[in-house]
């Protein structure tokens, strides 16, 4: 089945007020590519500013507490997201899963809770280079897929899966084209054994290091449905040709 790409750009601790004119710009020329789904995941208190500068184009959290709201100070909920003016999320990056020592128990709780209040998902994946030397990369990451992932495909609101290689994340390192194919393919197994037909339906991004040099061939891997795009989603100049390489 091919799925329409969704190409999102994952902003991390970067953006302030003086970066709306870039989103405005990504959005922009973004609209050149209807064929592409774009969203940019800025960090939550930019989240209000940036979907009033870009109405109609979809801006995302990076992270959403698994509570609906309580006594978890400097957290933010998932409802907070949406009311904010987000449609989407990151759950369960491996920034947070090493630095927040966030476990798939919480990361699939995370997930829920966005979900359930109508925010997509973007579920994140990947394994270490220790795991990948030692040839365990697929295992490991099919385990951490199957512990991590929604009980249920919701019709409330869309999960995808972002495969990242933590190795590959900011280094400019990528697998081999096989091994994305390898590994995608695997997910691709889990969401169908998981979700039956559904789960041919879920998108799965690619994320590590893609650039407008490798976005190109990365897109061509069958069950590459998108790319997470750190760095390169900064700037305008870097990331549209990324979102023109998904429009093929
Ligand atoms: P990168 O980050 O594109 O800068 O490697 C990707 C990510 O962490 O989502």
């Amino acid at each position: 089945m091919t799925l329409k790409k969704l190409v999102a750009g994952n902003w991390k601790m970067h953006g302030l007020s003086s970066d709306l004119d870039e989103i405005q710009s990504i959005a922009t020329q973004a609209q050149r590519y209807p064929g592409v789904d774009v969203a940019l995941c800025v960090p939550a208190i930019l989240v209000e500013r940036a979907a009033r500068a870009v109405p109609g184009f979809a801006i995302g959290g990076q992270d959403v507490h698994h509570a609906e709201k309580g006594a978890h100070t400097g957290c933010t909920s998932a409802s907070m997201l949406l009311d904010a003016g987000a449609s989407l999320t990151i759950v369960g990056h491996s920034e947070r899963r090493d630095a927040q020592r966030e476990g798939d128990a919480e990361v699939q709780a995370k997930a829920h809770a966005a979900l359930a209040c109508g925010l997509n998902v973007i579920l994140c994946v990947g394994e270490s280079l220790q795991v990948r030397e030692g040839g365990n990369a697929v295992r490991t990451v099919v385990d951490q897929l199957d512990a991590s992932i929604p009980h249920d495909p919701t019709e409330e609101a869309e999960l995808a899966i972002a495969y990242e290689p933590i190795w590959a994340i900011g280094t400019g390192k990528i697998p081999t084209m096989p091994e994305i194919a390898e590994m995608h393919a695997a997910i691709r197994n889990k969401l169908v054994e998981r979700y039956g037909d559904a789960g041919a339906s879920v998108r799965i991004l690619y994320g590590g290091s893609v650039k407008a040099s490798n976005a190109g061939e990365i897109f061509a891997i069958q069950d590459v449905d998108g790319a997470l795009v750190g760095g390169a989603s900064l700037k305008a100049a870097d990331f549209i040709p990324i979102v023109a390489a998904a429009a093929g």
